[in-house]
């Protein structure tokens, strides 16, 4: 197993992050920085703590001298039940900006979601990527979503991330302070949040596409059973990283009551710091979990290289979390590794 101690550090120091940013971006402007770090009202802490407080359970007398890892979602293979988030604007953090973080997650074999606010244009980040989801916010003007649509799949987006949680942007949001990014993408400009008539129509047309379509910001069961029968194929449970509304309910309580309401894959993000963060999330029902921040300041630390090994040293916990739970695969992770008195 290589060891990157380089890696292992920032691991670690993202491990134990408490909410309020990192060094990693201190060579960064401050708009960018503020833009990646920012929150509203403790929300971003207040999902880190909700997974924290979840206490894991060791067994013993397992067999975990193999332990696997792997999962395939949508067609797509993964080292383990881990993606990057699509998050925008990536070349205010580091100049090769989307195209670093789509190889480094492409040579760590994670999956990779790229923003509809990408700053790099989409065919220079597919190339790089190979297979990925497009996140998308449905303009007010639908007519300006289908060509992007259409270039999303002939590109070699596997799937669609429809972000249902941004209708309106927040004074203060750590999303306005980005500073002006245009793309060849959106030739009239690049819709941040998405429109505030969004609608279950959206969703069906969206899947007219041909693609599976999951919906992104997702917070209460009613909205995930509707979503699924409105042709969604999965639910990203989120709430855009405690960026969105103060006071955002933390995505480990929602989880479970729309695992349990629906039938098709759950994926989670806001807060998974480590290992231990998926696993809870695993065990709790997800499917997989995606990581925001982690991936912004790895991105800062070091580009493309330090994407990849960040990301693999995640894997390598993963395995190694596992193991120490006693599971050595990722269909015998269930509520059972997590206390309940
Ligand atoms: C700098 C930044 C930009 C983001 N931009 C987008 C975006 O364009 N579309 C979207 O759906 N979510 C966006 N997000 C939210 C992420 O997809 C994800 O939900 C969130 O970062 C997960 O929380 P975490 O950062 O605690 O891991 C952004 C997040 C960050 C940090």
């Amino acid at each position: 197993v290589e060891t990157d101690q380089h890696a292992d550090d920032l691991y670690h120091a993202i491990a134990d992050d408490d909410g309020h940013g990192h060094p990693f971006l201190a060579h960064v402007d401050a708009g960018p920085q503020f833009s990646v770090n920012g929150s509203l009202g403790g929300a971003t802490a207040a999902n880190l703590r909700a997974w924290r407080e979840i206490p894991l359970l060791q067994r013993a007398f397992r067999d975990v001298s193999a332990v696997d890892a792997s999962v395939t979602l949508f067609g797509q293979s993964w080292a383990a039940p881990l993606s990057t988030a699509p998050w925008a604007g990536q070349i205010f953090i580091h100049p090769e900006g989307e195209r670093a973080t789509a190889r480094g997650a492409r040579a760590a074999s994670v999956g990779y979601g790229l923003s509809s606010s990408t700053s790099v244009p989409m065919t220079e980040v597919a190339a790089a990527s190979g297979p990925f989801l497009q996140q998308v916010y449905v303009p007010r003007d639908r007519t300006q979503a289908a060509p992007f649509i259409e270039r999303a799949r002939e590109n070699g987006a596997w799937g669609f991330a429809v972000t249902v949680d941004a209708p309106r942007v927040a004074i203060g949001a750590p999303f306005r302070s980005h500073g002006s990014s245009t793309s060849a993408d959106w030739p009239d400009g690049i819709p941040t949040g998405g429109a505030d008539d969004l609608s279950l129509d959206d969703i069906s047309w969206l899947t007219e596409f041909g693609l599976p379509v999951l919906c992104k910001g997702i917070q209460h069961p009613d909205d995930a059973v509707a979503a699924v029968g409105a042709g969604a194929a999965g639910i990203i449970v989120s709430n855009h990283g405690g960026r969105q509304l103060a006071g955002a309910t933390p995505t480990a309580h929602l989880l479970p009551a729309i695992v349990a309401a629906v039938n098709v894959p759950v994926l989670v993000d806001g807060g998974i710091r480590s290992a231990e963060d998926l696993i809870r999330a695993v065990a709790l029902g997800a499917s997989a979990v995606l990581v925001g921040r982690p991936v912004a300041w790895a991105l800062a630390a070091g580009g493309a290289d330090a994407v990849e090994s960040y990301l693999r040293t995640f894997v390598r916990e993963v395995h190694t979390t596992m193991a120490k739970l006693g599971l050595p695969d990722v269909a015998s992770i269930d509520d059972g590794c997590l206390f309940r008195s």
